[in-house]
């Protein structure tokens, strides 16, 4: 399937010219040297544009006066995307977005695409039109590819540290000063101050650049932070997860109540415990903090501060006796800071025998002092007998 298309030159001549489609079958053939065009292939992002340069030669001798129409079709179909004349020929899917920039005139077939959709991806072929003076430049295909808009990148990813102020990058994927995007951001962390620039390369193409100062805390631990980059015909964002380290704060509850102590009753301050000696005791300290702290028990008032013996913050002591009163502390330390709670122990005891300490013996009676303990007061009192 060969085409003969009518050339006329200068001098009025009709010469064929003998045009194959497809390059690759009889290569030895070429194109017609004075038919000449150079664009390069180009690859966009979905939504964004590109500038395509593009020029062509006619044969020394033809000439291209301004009434020249210039074309780029699609490649075998017969899709006009862009002509410098006569809108009404460009095919709805690409109106308004593909534009012939160059002046054809001129030998100049630059053109653009703007918004960029994925069914633009293809081979498209330029072509002339002047009165009878047609042609196509079909040996010279134009290649466009149309790749997934990329996501902005925010950077730093690592952990951020309660209450001090860092400053966070969102970085847009480079695109020619037409199709710039902006940058907006979104989360739960208050900004503090935001500064967008752009930084633009060798090849003209400008990437949109935003950096936010944020004072992280505790509160925005595990949220998100949106960087979106908005384009004029598309937006894409990116998050991360806030990851905050913060020092310890501690609490300590009583696992196993009501059962065993008979009464506690903790508050952010601490808690204040009674236990019935013979039973045990059991106190479950915990920090939220992140970097997870190291807890440790130990009992106020000891000679020595040596840790108890604690695993996982739950101190476990029993069967309880007398000895086991008292203030204990459960600390909680990671590298951003301590925290600690204590928790008073009080051991009831059971009303006991009374004990004799002595006796008075005066005349025909006993006068003897008695000591009882309940709770950790001591009564005292006399009691006699007559005989
Ligand atoms: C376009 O994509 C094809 C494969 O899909 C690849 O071979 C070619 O190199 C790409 N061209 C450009 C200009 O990126
Ligand atoms: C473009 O769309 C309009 C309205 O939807 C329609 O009338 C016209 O025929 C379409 N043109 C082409 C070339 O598809
Ligand atoms: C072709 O036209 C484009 C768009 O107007 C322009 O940017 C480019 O410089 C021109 N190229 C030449 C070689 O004149
Ligand atoms: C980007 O922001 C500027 C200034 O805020 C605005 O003029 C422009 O229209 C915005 N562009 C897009 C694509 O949203
Ligand atoms: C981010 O983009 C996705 C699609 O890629 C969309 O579903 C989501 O709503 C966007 N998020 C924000 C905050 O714009
Ligand atoms: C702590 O408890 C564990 C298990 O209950 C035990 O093996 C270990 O010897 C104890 N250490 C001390 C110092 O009491
Ligand atoms: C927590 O305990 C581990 C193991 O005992 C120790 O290596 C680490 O240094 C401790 N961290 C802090 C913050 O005390
Ligand atoms: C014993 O009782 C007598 C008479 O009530 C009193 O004078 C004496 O002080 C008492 N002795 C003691 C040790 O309490």
């Amino acid at each position: 399937m060969r085409h003969i298309q009518p050339q006329i030159c200068q001098h009025g001549f009709v010469v064929l010219f003998f045009l194959l489609p497809l390059p690759g079958k009889g290569a030895d053939r070429g194109p017609t040297p004075a038919y000449y065009l150079s664009a390069q292939s180009v690859s966009v992002a979905s939504g964004l544009c590109v500038e395509i340069p593009c020029t062509f030669t006619v044969p020394a001798g033809s000439t291209l006066s301004t009434r020249v129409t210039g074309i780029w079709k699609r490649k075998e179909t017969p899709d006009i995307v862009a002509a410098s004349t006569e809108a009404s020929m460009v095919s709805n899917g690409t109106k308004g977005r593909f534009t012939l920039t160059g002046k054809v005139h001129e030998g100049n077939c630059s053109f653009s695409i703007s918004n960029a959709q994925p069914a633009d991806q293809g081979f498209y072929e330029f072509r002339i039109e002047e009165g009878s003076h047609k042609y196509s430049y079909s040996w010279d295909k134009l290649n466009v590819n149309v790749t997934d808009l990329p996501e902005p990148t925010i950077s730093p990813v690592g952990e951020l540290i309660a209450g001090k102020p860092i400053t966070l990058t969102c970085t847009a994927h480079p695109a020619p000063q037409g199709c710039k995007g902006n940058i907006t951001w979104g989360g739960r962390i208050n900004i503090e101050n935001i500064y967008n620039y752009e930084r633009e390369d060798q090849a003209g193409k400008v990437t949109s650049i935003s950096d936010i100062t944020v004072t992280p805390s505790q509160r925005e631990h595990n949220s998100p932070l949106t960087c979106t980059v908005t384009y004029s015909g598309v937006s894409t964002n990116s998050s991360i997860t806030l990851g905050v380290q913060y020092p310890p704060s501690v609490t300590i509850t009583v696992p196993d109540a009501p059962r065993s102590p008979a009464i506690w009753d903790c508050t952010s301050a601490g808690c204040r415990v009674e236990v019935i000696e013979g039973t045990s005791l059991s106190l479950l300290c915990s920090a939220e903090s992140n970097p997870p702290a190291n807890l440790s028990w130990e009992k106020m008032g000891q000679s020595s501060t040596d840790p108890l013996n604690s695993s996982s913050g739950r101190l476990n002591v029993g069967p309880v006796t007398a000895h086991n009163e008292g203030e204990y502390m459960c600390r909680a330390r990671n590298k951003h800071g301590d925290s600690t709670a204590s928790a008073i122990v009080v051991i009831i005891y059971a009303p006991r025998r009374l004990t004799i300490t002595y006796c008075n013996i005066t005349g025909n009676s006993v006068l003897c002092l008695y000591y009882k303990t309940l709770h950790y007061n001591f009564y005292t009192f006399w009691s006699h007998a007559h005989w």
